[in-house]
């Protein structure tokens, strides 16, 4: 039975589903996240006795796209796309696919808005576009889509597509990764669960309460899904469980007794002043991370940051102001808004100083609960501020265990 698996170069997920998508093996960058290992989009085909695509790649990846429908059917053929989210990245290939198909665009009343701002044939009627929301069911004859609005996860257009025959939800950006693979299952390759928690951090974390209330409409929905199919990434099948009960852990700012000391330095000192506080959260038997600003990108730090209970920031200060990584880190983590974090600052100065206060506003400004006074050292520090970095190491470790 064929079920899973490659299959004369396309992937079926279950009869008449396939996996039609588009592997970005150089892509690195995604709006800030960096993406080292690339990433997918994918795109689903449903075949019942009419036929539906399921959100479709990044422009320069259409070709790709369409070869794999052509593959499968004649892209002409195709009765429905499911447009579940209108971010460029799922929506670019829709000018080029509309070429080739009238196919009707299934969308949520806020993804129209945005259709219609980056499409123009959208906006003049030339395009067949028809509104849905929660609970709206597609009968595509033997296969039947339900929709699910999930504002905010990732845009306020967001939805997610379920199959009710296959028990399949496509879940567009929820339970993505940034991976390129040729794999398109959880049971074919390593755990993807890290990459998948720094999918999280990075894209979902400011979410957390959409999130919960999208699980919510999970449960009145009745949606028990056997395979869970996002637009980046592998799909979730074996893994299933686990990925859901991280992401409720996720969503619930579930913590660890997990300290980070993020920092850049210019001479040296915030650096000596960084090890000194790590070694004591160490010696104080909780388990720390030492994350240089210039060693780390912002995104893994981002997936760090999502179970720590604590973490101290540290930035020398120049010219009046903070060190352009930690400046950098600081704006990334306040759109992020990570939920239930102590936080603490460091650093060192020549003359005026300022870095610290700046640190504590931006942790204040990112919902961070700042663990005052942070702590401020001229030049170099000596025996007397070194044992205050101890100790605040020791309060770094104290909160960790609350
Ligand atoms: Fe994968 Fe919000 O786009």
């Amino acid at each position: 039975m064929i079920t899973e698996g490659e299959i004369n170069g396309f992937v079926e997920l279950a009869k008449g589903v396939y996996w039609v998508g588009a592997i970005d093996w150089n892509g690195r960058d995604f709006h800030g996240f960096t993406t080292p290992g690339g990433t997918t989009y994918n795109s689903y085909l449903v075949i019942g006795e009419k036929t539906a695509l399921i959100d479709t790649v990044k422009a320069p990846f259409a070709g790709e796209m369409l070869r794999r429908i052509s593959q499968i059917i004649d892209p002409s053929k195709l009765d429905y796309i499911v447009v579940n989210h209108m971010e460029p990245d799922h929506s670019g290939s829709l000018a080029e696919l509309k070429k080739q198909t009238d196919a009707k665009i299934i969308i949520t009343k806020r993804g129209l808005d945005i259709l219609n701002g980056y499409f123009r044939d959208a906006g003049s009627e030339k395009w067949d576009v028809e509104t849905v929301k929660t609970g709206d069911q597609l009968d595509l004859g033997s296969k039947t889509l339900i929709f699910l609005e999930a504002a905010m996860l990732h845009w306020p257009d967001s939805m997610e597509t379920f199959l009710k025959e296959d028990r399949i939800l496509f879940s567009n950006d929820g339970f993505g990764q940034h991976i390129a693979t040729s794999k398109r299952y959880d049971f074919e390759v390593e755990d993807v669960i890290p990459d998948a928690a720094e999918y999280y951090a990075n894209i979902l974390m400011p979410f957390h309460m959409p999130l919960l209330r999208f699980f919510k409409v999970l449960d009145e929905q009745g949606i028990e899904p056997l395979q869970i199919a996002p637009s980046h990434g592998i799909i979730w099948k074996q893994d299933l469980p686990k990925i859901l009960a991280a992401y409720r852990t996720w969503a619930n700012g579930e913590v660890k007794e997990k300290v980070l000391i993020i920092y850049d330095t210019m001479w040296g000192s915030t650096e000596i002043m960084a090890n000194e506080i790590a070694e004591a959260v160490r010696a104080a038997g909780v388990e720390v991370k030492l994350l240089n600003l210039r060693k780390n990108s912002r995104s893994l730090i981002m997936k760090e940051i999502l179970d720590a209970a604590a973490f101290a920031v540290g930035s020398p200060t120049l010219n009046n102001g903070l060190f352009p990584t930690v400046g950098d880190f600081l704006i990334y983590l306040k759109g992020l808004r990570p939920q239930k974090k102590k936080a603490l600052a460091f650093g060192s100065y020549g003359w005026g100083g300022g870095a610290v206060k700046l640190i504590e506003q931006e942790l204040k400004d990112a919902g961070v609960e700042v663990l005052e006074p942070g702590l401020q050292v001229k030049y170099r520090p000596f025996e007397k501020e070194l044992e205050r970095c101890r100790e605040l190491g020791k309060e770094l470790a104290t909160v960790a265990k609350e």
